[in-house]
């Protein structure tokens, strides 16, 4: 199957697992212990049903969206994802490409192989800059001013990762840190020749450029991500480290992987102007909550005051009007967009834009929705648990029907 004939973002997946060694699938699809986080993503939005309304004219429907004073043309992002070279090589900058040509936000993660001053030229209006907590402040300082220099207007900081978690597919599969090539894993990989010329040709193992300034000279990749593996997570960091990036950072500020309303008021307090909620695509706490289930508390919480996003499951069109209906402004998603690059690179990235935006604009139309601003509680139905009669009734019933029981 190519590229053209993907219909859905699951085909999209189904060429990504086939082109690509198990142990780069794994790490794009794994999730932590058990996956339990991972599929409740999924089933938290099939609780959801979107209410049509009929009758209404929807001959030119808008899904536009302005966030963070910027107007994009679709209520979708895409999420930040380390290592994106390894599925296939500058992915990061086919994501940044692809998001311009879209008019949608790209979110660079710091752990990308391509440098954030690279996709701001490819994508100045559309890339936003993705960090995390580091154990050198220096280091973040350091970042933190690069995205400055790069002129770019929204920082990131994803919280959620106070330690490493449990995955046990990279731990079975040897995707640990350092990354030794066993037999195995070669053996494995010949299995995907063309991912395989394709990683020899870049030059093997791809460096995470944003980190490699931070490496003695002539650092190879493996010792940029050894330096990178000891400096990150970092445990220690606290809402101070939040007010000190405030400090630093002029520009739109953005907080990822918040999921207790306690904390969005935090974040709130601390002067952020966007939350992403997310249990960061279940790759973190396995017994976490799914980000839809939280958003309605969490914008109860934090009112009009700030922007709220959503990511973590997010697969169809149908998903982002109901985190709209929610309280969301946008959404965005991890590892669509991954499955598209290593399936198709470039072409493969505007695939799973480009199915997306259909899928959006036809929920649009069959709800009757014209503008994403008439979309609120009232279009959803929420499926409700079943109501047992109690023991009692039960018991009442029992005597009142079979009378000689007594
Ligand atoms: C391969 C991979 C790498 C990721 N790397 C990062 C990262 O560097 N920074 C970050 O904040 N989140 C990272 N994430 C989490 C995503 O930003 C996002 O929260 C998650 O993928 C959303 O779930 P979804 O994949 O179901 O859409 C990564 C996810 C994947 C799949």
């Amino acid at each position: 199957m190519n590229i053209e004939k993907a219909v859905n973002f699951d085909d999209l997946r189904t060429q990504a697992k086939r082109k690509l060694p198990r142990i780069a699938f794994d790490f794009i699809e794994g999730g932590a212990d058990d996956e339990f986080c991972l599929a409740r993503n999924r089933d938290a939005f099939r609780r959801f049903r979107l209410l049509p309304r009929y009758l209404v004219d929807v001959t030119t429907r808008d899904q536009s969206c302005t966030l963070l004073g910027r107007t994009y043309s679709s209520p979708f992002g895409i999420s930040p994802t380390g290592l994106a070279g390894l599925f296939r090589p500058h992915a990061d900058l086919m994501l940044a490409a692809e998001a311009a040509a879209a008019n949608i936000p790209y979110l660079m993660s710091s752990a990308s192989t391509d440098s954030i001053e690279e996709a701001a030229q490819i994508a100045p209006h559309n890339t936003w800059f993705q960090i995390y907590g580091t154990r050198n402040e220096t280091i973040n300082d350091d970042l933190v001013r690069r995205a400055r220099d790069a002129a770019l207007e929204t920082l990131v900081l994803s919280i959620d990762i106070p330690v490493n978690s449990n995955r046990e597919r990279n731990r079975r599969n040897g995707f640990t840190r350092p990354l030794k090539m066993t037999p195995a894993i070669v053996f494995e990989a010949m299995g995907h020749p063309v991912w395989v010329i394709r990683y020899l040709r870049s030059g093997g193992m791809p460096m995470m450029k944003n980190w490699a300034n931070y490496a003695p000279p002539g650092a190879r990749a493996g010792d940029v991500a050894d330096l990178y593996g000891t400096l990150t997570p970092a445990p220690a960091m606290t809402w101070r480290s939040l007010d000190r990036i405030r400090s630093l950072w002029p520009g739109k500020l953005v907080v990822k992987g918040i999921l207790h309303p306690q904390d969005a008021v935090m974040a709130m307090h601390a002067g952020v102007d966007g939350i992403i909620v997310s249990n960061h695509g279940g790759r973190q706490l396995d017994s976490a909550p799914s980000p839809v289930e939280m958003l309605p508390s969490i914008r109860a919480a934090v009112g009009e005051r700030v922007e709220l996003m959503l990511d973590s499951g997010v697969r169809r069109g149908s998903d982002i009007v109901t985190a709209i209906c929610l309280g969301a402004r946008a959404v965005t998603f991890g590892r669509p967009t991954l499955y598209g690059a290593a399936a198709g690179g470039r072409a493969g990235v505007k695939k799973a834009i480009d199915i997306m935006r259909r899928e959006v604009d036809t929920v649009m139309a069959q709800i009757g929705c014209t503008s994403l601003s008439q979309l609120g509680v009232a279009n959803l139905y929420r499926e409700r648990p079943l109501e047992y009669p109690s023991d009692d009734a039960l018991a009442r019933l029992v005597r009142d029907t079979v009378p000689d029981l007594d």
